[in-house]
């Protein structure tokens, strides 16, 4: 059996790459995906652990037997297309390694403890992030999730059951929820916050309100030899101008606007093409600033439309509120982290969504951040010290520990 962070994560770290320096495709209910939930299933159950997955496709591991007050960690293994090895794999690896340390010190939880890997976290197939824990808490209704389609048609009906997961179970998870006293998420630091401080682990205060916007231009599609450009009628150019407007309106507003997904169809070099879409992701640390760099948005797309005698679809994917994690919950975890690491382990507010915060609407959750030197993430940059991810194993058993003791 593997004990250690290091040898855990050795095995994990090549299944889903693109190639030896590329970045991750572990897109969920793929093959890469089914590679790293069997991963996870053979090293739990070796350990001990009972391995159960809920209807919505979430792995619990349970460690003594399942029952009420549980103390509930883990995290994702799911990515985005070329993302980093420790988003969401930092939080199961920690998990399993902190259960071994806890063991190897011979102790012994008096409630049961279980690990989570949550489907589907990133979006990155469905466009919705944190699906696998919308579904549990009922922050998304079972028939809209069944009916989410990918890039390539596929539902999620359909690859569920490809799976041998049965689609018409997905839905509340209220018997689970009621067991768990408490969640806490370890990931990998997003942004660059610890290193300032010399701090390796930090705190989860909150998550900024965010969500996604599908912008639907649609054209005529049209020669790119013959077509008079004052004949067009091109999808494209409101869409640059969109994406131009979303900078500014984040910027005035103190908030972040990204367009990382841009499709133009049917995709000819040398044709105008007949529709274009964008998928605004935006965020900010109020909703009221990003509620108006949305309209903003919104209003420079419908004027850019129109002048090009282009029709716009916008339709909201996803929306999560502002989260405050649990205080208790946090002040205990600060005083069990500055009496057993280092020192004080610092509070950090992100702009990044974690199924901690939707877990939030419905019990006491946490989180621990482990310092990222280069704060770079969602890219295969993405990167943590060997050290700091031992120190973030020491934090969680202790975490883990005090609340599970
Ligand atoms: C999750 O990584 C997110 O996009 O916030
Ligand atoms: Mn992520
Ligand atoms: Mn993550």
């Amino acid at each position: 059996m593997t004990t250690t962070f290091a040898g855990l994560w050795r095995e994990l770290e090549p299944l889903g790459r693109d190639g030896a320096a590329g970045g991750y495709r572990r897109f969920s209910w793929t093959e890469a995906d089914a590679r790293c939930r069997a991963w996870f299933t053979d090293r739990a159950t070796e350990r001990g652990l009972r391995v159960e997955a809920d209807n919505n496709g979430n792995l619990w591991a349970w460690w003594g037997r399942r029952g009420p007050r549980a103390v509930a960690t883990g995290s994702h293994l799911d990515s985005v297309p070329g993302g980093g090895a420790y988003d969401g794999a930092l939080g199961v690896v920690s998990a399993l390694a902190a259960v071994d340390l806890l063991r190897e010190r011979g102790f012994h939880p008096e409630r049961p403890v279980v690990l989570a890997v949550f489907t589907e976290e990133e979006g990155a197939r469905w466009g919705v992030p944190c699906l696998g824990s919308r579904l549990l808490t009922g922050a998304i209704a079972p028939d809209a999730a069944r009916r989410l389609t990918d890039d390539d048609g596929v539902t999620l009906a359909e690859a569920m059951a490809a799976a041998g997961c049965d689609p018409a179970l997905i839905g509340p998870g209220d018997d689970l929820l009621a067991g768990l006293a408490a969640f806490v998420e370890l990931h990998v630091e997003q942004g660059r916050a610890l290193a300032p401080l010399g701090a390796a682990v930090g705190v989860g205060e909150g998550i900024w309100p965010h969500g996604r916007w599908r912008l639907s231009f649609h054209g005529r599609a049209d020669h790119a030899g013959t077509a008079r450009l004052a004949d067009r009628s091109d999808p494209m150019l409101p869409l640059a101008r969109t994406v131009l407007a979303a900078r500014e309106a984040a910027g005035r507003n103190g908030a972040l606007a990204t367009v990382g997904k841009v499709t133009a169809e049917p995709g000819g070099a040398n044709a105008v093409p007949e529709t274009a879409t964008a998928w605004l992701d935006a965020r900010a640390p109020a909703e009221a600033a990003l509620a108006e760099t949305v309209a903003a948005v919104r209003s420079a797309a419908e004027e850019a439309a129109a002048e090009q005698g282009v029709a716009l679809g916008v339709r909201q994917e996803s929306y999560t509120p502002p989260v405050r994690f649990d205080d208790g919950l946090r002040q205990r975890i600060a005083a069990v982290l500055a009496a057993a690491g280092p020192g004080p382990a610092p509070a950090l507010r992100t702009g990044a969504g974690h199924d901690a915060g939707v877990l939030a609407a419905r019990l006491p959750t946490a989180m621990l951040f482990v310092r990222n030197p280069d704060g770079v993430s969602h890219s295969p940059a993405e990167r943590a010290d060997p050290a700091d991810c031992e120190a973030g194993v020491r934090a969680l058993a202790a975490v883990l520990e005090d609340l599970a003791g």
